[in-house]
């Protein structure tokens, strides 16, 4: 019988190759930031945020401007659940307006348990145009909510100006 070498598959997988085959979700939220905030407690959420998103595979990125937070989240689903939970029941912060919710395969922080503009971490050109389409979707959102309260308080002032129409 003649011994045909068979072809040697390698089966080698690198540590994390799992993060190219499983989709990832990805959420971007505005909110208020309690306005006695210090840079104490922002560093307090940074340290808490970091330590437990890489326990759970998330990355993002927490923006403090304008007046608001901005924060990407991306990960595997479950985990994104859990901590937008928590996130959200958290009274350092009020208002959370979810501006992106997606799906896909490749994460736009992966570096980064949690970057943020505090703590001076070097983006790549890639990360920094990221950081960027996420603020001017940021503020768009903000406009579009401005714009709303304002139609609102407008159209209160019409009827009051006006009783009975
Ligand atoms: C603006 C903001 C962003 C936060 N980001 C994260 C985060 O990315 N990951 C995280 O685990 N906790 C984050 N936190 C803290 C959580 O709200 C919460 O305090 C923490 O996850 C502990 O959760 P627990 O109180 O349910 O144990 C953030 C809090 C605020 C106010």
């Amino acid at each position: 019988m003649s011994q045909v070498a068979r072809p040697h598959v390698r089966r080698h997988r690198p540590p994390g190759w799992e993060e190219f085959v499983m989709p990832i979700h990805r959420i971007a939220y505005v909110s208020v930031p309690h306005p006695a905030l210090t840079g104490g407690d922002i560093a307090d959420i940074l340290r808490a945020a970091r330590a437990r998103n890489a326990s759970l595979k998330l990355s993002g990125m927490l923006l403090h401007e304008f007046g608001r937070f901005i924060q990407l989240l991306e990960g595997p689903a479950a985990s994104l659940e859990t901590v937008l939970d928590a996130i959200s029941r958290d009274t350092r912060h009020t208002n959370m307006r979810v501006f992106l919710s997606q799906s896909g395969f490749e994460r736009s922080f992966g570096r980064w348990a949690m970057w943020s503009h505090f703590s001076r971490g070097e983006l790549t050109e890639g990360e920094t145009h990221a950081r960027e389409i996420l603020q001017r979707a940021a503020l768009e959102n903000l406009a579009d909510m401005e714009r709303e309260t304002a139609r609102r308080s407008m159209r209160a002032r019409w009827r009051a100006d006006r009783p009975g129409a």
